[in-house]
């Protein structure tokens, strides 16, 4: 990314844990809001879909470092099922 590197993210349970952490790595190291960072990589993995249990530890995460959430469980749920 700052590089124009490319990183792989690779888990066996792919679509949940891989994908949170591939969110995270854009909260954290390109600045992007949690709901955007979704939005990113779901435009080129349509498929992702992480748990409840992902998203709230993402959610009060970026509550934690941003002093509030860029989504909230019930929106997270809904772009899981609808984006
Ligand atoms: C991160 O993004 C926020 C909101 O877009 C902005 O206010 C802030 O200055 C940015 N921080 C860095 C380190 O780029």
């Amino acid at each position: 990314m700052d590089e124009g590197g490319k990183v792989l993210v690779f888990c066996r349970h792919g679509m949940s844990r891989s994908v949170t952490i591939c969110i995270m790595y854009l909260v954290i190291k390109e600045n992007l809001s949690l709901k955007n960072a979704f939005i990113e990589i779901h435009k080129v993995r349509p498929f992702i879909e992480p748990n409840l249990g992902f998203w709230k530890q993402m959610i009060e995460y970026e509550e934690k470092i941003r002093g509030k959430a860029s989504v909230n469980i019930i929106e997270a749920a809904r772009m899981n099922k609808e984006l």
